[in-house]
């Protein structure tokens, strides 16, 4: 699609790795690496049922200066297989991480894109039965995805990566659901202060919300957050 910024097409170079993409990749891997760690140290248990929503996904690879580095997607594939291979190593009671990953782009190319990296990747034969790639808006599909992960029961943990663009795509209202109805959620939102400041500053009812002297900053942090729950979304 014409003026995208990020989009990817099956036999065109991926789009390039710029670097707040570099860095939020790495937290996202240490992350998943620490939480599957802390909620696995008891050696007695053997397993773990986890969902991991990557409501963003993009193509699952980039461009880095001569050669190319994996997305968002790939990497959460990536670590639960080191994980997994970190357990067969090291327990001796066997120990099963049952990973399901949805896979959420708005981009038809984009989605095309990723399956490609999949289906050519070790991960390939978990495609379409523990990997699914859905072609639609994350908003569009939140409450789909709750349920599905809902009817796997109370233990089943998740975690949701929303690598939106800007600070809006994602309502509150989602989150505030994900949080409600699922037992254990995590959520990972990327949040661009700079747009939003961008808006902010020229938006008359959040101007007219500070300007009574005498708030403090933790004032104008709460307005703010009102401002997002009520006006916004
Ligand atoms: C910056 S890319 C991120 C890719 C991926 N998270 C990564 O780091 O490898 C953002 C992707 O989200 C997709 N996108 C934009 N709005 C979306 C929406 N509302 N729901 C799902 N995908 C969306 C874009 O087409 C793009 O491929």
């Amino acid at each position: 699609m014409a003026g995208e910024k990020y989009e990817w097409i099956i036999g065109s170079a991926p789009p390039p790795l710029e670097e707040h993409s570099r860095v939020k990749n790495k937290v996202y891997a240490k992350y998943l690496y620490r939480y599957v760690k802390v909620l696995t140290a008891n050696p007695m248990h053997d397993g773990l049922n986890l969902t991991l929503v990557d409501g963003f996904a993009g193509g699952g690879r980039y461009r880095d200066r001569s050669s190319s580095v994996p997305g968002s997607p790939i990497i959460l594939l990536n670590e639960i297989q080191a994980l997994q291979a970190e357990f067969d190593l090291e327990r001796k009671k066997p120990f099963h991480l049952k990973a399901n990953f949805i896979f959420v782009e708005k981009l038809k190319p984009s989605i095309e894109f990723l399956r490609n990296e999949i289906a050519n990747s070790i991960h390939a034969n978990g495609l379409d039965r523990n990997i699914h790639l859905i072609n639609s808006t994350f908003e569009e599909q939140c409450s789909t995805i709750i349920e599905k992960i809902r009817a796997r029961g109370r233990a089943h943990r998740a975690i949701f990566f929303l690598d939106q663009y800007g600070y809006n795509t994602v309502s509150f209202g989602s989150i505030r659901r994900i949080l409600a109805e699922l037992e254990h959620p995590e959520v990972i939102l990327t949040f661009s202060v700079d747009a939003l400041i961008n808006y902010l500053s020229t938006d008359e009812a959040f101007l007219k919300g500070i300007l009574p002297t005498g708030l403090t900053q933790d004032d104008v942090l709460v307005l703010l957050w009102q401002f997002l729950g009520d006006g916004v979304n």
